[in-house]
Order: C-alpha cells, then structure tokens, then sequence
C-alpha cells in the first residue's frame, strides 16, 4: 500500500493524495492506528453515581460498544459492552438509568457497574477470574465526557495542553444554545483541514474577517496541536487572556486528531469532530457560557453563521477532490502551517 509521505519543508510538501480521503485500505488504517487511539467527545455527559448508560464511538466507523458507569462507591468508567462470554451487548444505547447491577440478556452474566463479574450461570465461581468487563479510556474535562478504545497517551497528558495554553477553563452547565450535532457529507480530515488555516476567512467569513485583524492572525504549532489566535482589529482590546497573559479576541486550539476548544469572550466551545464513514463526519459542539452579555460581540458572536460557511466549503472541496482531473497543490507556507502539521501527524501514525 502507499504510505503518506509529508516532507517536513513545507516548501517541498504537496497536499496528501485524493487516496487519504477515499482509498478504503487508508481508511481502515486511520481507523486502527488513528482513531482507534484517540480521544472522543461524547454527546452527554457522565452518568450520576449508581447509573450506566450505553453508547457507541464513532458509529460508522469506530461501531465500539461501550458502558458508561458510576458505582456508587467509586470513579465513573468506560467498559466494553460486550459480554465478556459470547459477546451479546449488555444495555442498549440510551439514557442513564440507575443500575445496580449489570445482566446478560443472553446467558445471564453479571457483572458490578466496576466491571467485575459477579456470577454467570453455568459456570463455575473459579472459572470467572479473567470474566471482568474491559475498561476503556474515559475522561471528564468542563463538565464534558470523552472516551477512547486504547488511548495512545492518558486522557489527563492529552488535556494537559488545553490549559496549559487557554488558561483555566470553566466547567459545569452546557448551553443548549449552539450544543448541537451537525452531519456533514465530507470525509472528517477535511474538516479539520478547514478549522487549521485562516486563509480562507476574507474568502469564505466575510463577518468574522471584519471582526478579527487579519494581518495579525497566528498560527502556533503546539505538541499535538495547533493553536491559531485572532487579534482584535485596530489592537483594541481582544477580551480573552491566554495563559502567557497574552490578550486576544479568539483563541482556537484543536487537539489531534478531532478536538477544537474554542475561546471567545463570551466563553468556550468545543468541538469534536467525530469521523462517521467514508465520506460522513459528524461535528458536535458543546457551548459554556460564562458572559452571556457577549454572545454577540466580536469573533465568536455568529458561530452557526460561520459553521454553515465552512461545512459548504468543504462539500464544494469534497466535491471538486473526486474529479478525476484533480491533482493535490502546495501549501501556502505561511498561512497553511497547521494543515501540514496535521498531515504530519498523521504520517506519522
Ligand atoms: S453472552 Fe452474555 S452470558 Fe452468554
Ligand atoms: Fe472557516
């Protein structure tokens, strides 16, 4: 199979091959090596302790099954949601309900909401030694849930930057306002490949291009990330403090391989963008309002205007990449930066 090679002079970098996005054999390789090893943002958050709900990473491409518990006298947890016997899923997806215990439809396992399995008909006490439930990686940050299959790096390393970066974060209520999932009919790198460049912004944003200085936009390459900062216009004051104590009107950092958290003044919003087929990604943005006075001012004030101005972007990209006729171009060396260490990235897997 060809492998991706991105040369790491972007001067000598082409954009990745049509394949990235369409060849099944690279897909099922950013399934296991990428995917399969990253961070997710799931739709809700944590159940309350003595709760378990089920639900399913990255349905479409992912399809894991997994439990989400809270025993009532410990940490909430990720487990498999196939019985560790033949397989038949425990609890169909849904929401959390309070659970003491859970029970195999099919032979009737049981199993404490820690995993461990407490009794299986049919078997022998010491035969259920090795018949614990398999836990999977589970993270809470802002009051938001994330889950892994087999995490490359521990949630807390992952995270780790998101501070280290933006400064502390608020926590706690979602707004329902702006907390919405939206399917696109793109493959999920061009997506990413969008948010990671503010060339396009005069282009495609011609709001958000009057709310930022566009001459003093920039894009920091971070360990596993991109940070981008726009600038008010005029040097006014910009309303968020990063952590350097620097002062600008937006700060976005996207974590590989589908995490954006977004600062405005207003307050935050993340983003995962959770990779859905071949060509199908859903966006799920989750809002924390902490001054709702500023919704409307500056360069987080229209979201959902800028939102449908990228998602047409990247349909008409998806759209003119299977032309037969289409060949990748450069980067633009200054502006494209982030895409290139995307891209990097993901040779690199
Ligand atoms: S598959 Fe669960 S008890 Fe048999
Ligand atoms: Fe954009």
């Amino acid at each position: 199979m060809t492998r991706l090679v991105v040369p790491e002079d972007i001067r000598d970098a082409r954009l990745p091959p049509a394949a990235l996005y369409a060849d099944p054999a690279w897909q099922a390789d950013l399934r296991d090596r990428v995917l399969a090893r990253s961070w997710h943002l799931l739709a809700d958050p944590l159940p309350p302790p003595g709760h378990a709900r089920a639900d399913t990473l990255l349905p479409g491409v992912l399809d894991e099954p997994i439990l989400l518990t809270h025993p009532s006298d410990g940490p909430p947890r990720a487990l498999s949601n196939a019985c560790t016997h033949r397989g038949h899923l425990l609890l169909d997806p849904g929401p959390a309900r309070p659970l003491r215990q859970l029970r195999c439809g099919y032979h009737g396992r049981r199993f404490d909401l820690g995993g461990a399995c407490a009794a299986s008909p049919g078997f022998a006490p010491e035969a259920l030694a090795d018949a614990a439930l398999p836990t999977l990686g589970l993270g809470e940050a802002m009051g938001l849930a994330f889950a892994a299959v087999a995490p490359a790096q521990p949630f807390a390393a992952w995270w780790a930057r998101v501070e280290s970066l933006l400064g502390p974060l608020p926590g706690g209520v979602v707004d329902p306002v702006g907390s919405v999932d939206h399917a696109i009919p793109v493959h999920w790198a061009l997506y990413v490949e969008n948010y990671l460049e503010g060339l396009h912004i005069p282009f495609v944003h011609p709001a958000l291009a009057g709310a930022v200085d566009l001459a003093a936009y920039q894009t920091e390459l971070v360990p596993g990330g991109v940070l981008q900062l726009g600038f008010a216009p005029g040097g006014g004051p910009g309303g968020v403090r990063l952590a350097d104590g620097r002062d600008v009107a937006a700060a976005w950092l996207w974590l590989f391989p589908g995490t954006m958290v977004n600062v405005y003044p207003w307050g935050v919003s993340v983003n995962g963008v959770l990779p859905a087929g071949p060509s199908a990604t859903v966006v799920r943005y989750r809002t924390i309002v902490t001054r709702p006075e500023l919704r409307g001012e500056g360069a987080g004030a229209d979201l959902g205007q800028v939102e449908r101005e990228d998602q047409e972007a990247v349909r008409r990209v998806a759209a003119g990449q299977r032309a037969r006729a289409w060949r990748p171009g450069r980067y633009a060396p200054e502006h494209e930066r982030g895409v290139h260490h995307f891209h990097r990235m993901l040779a690199g897997a």
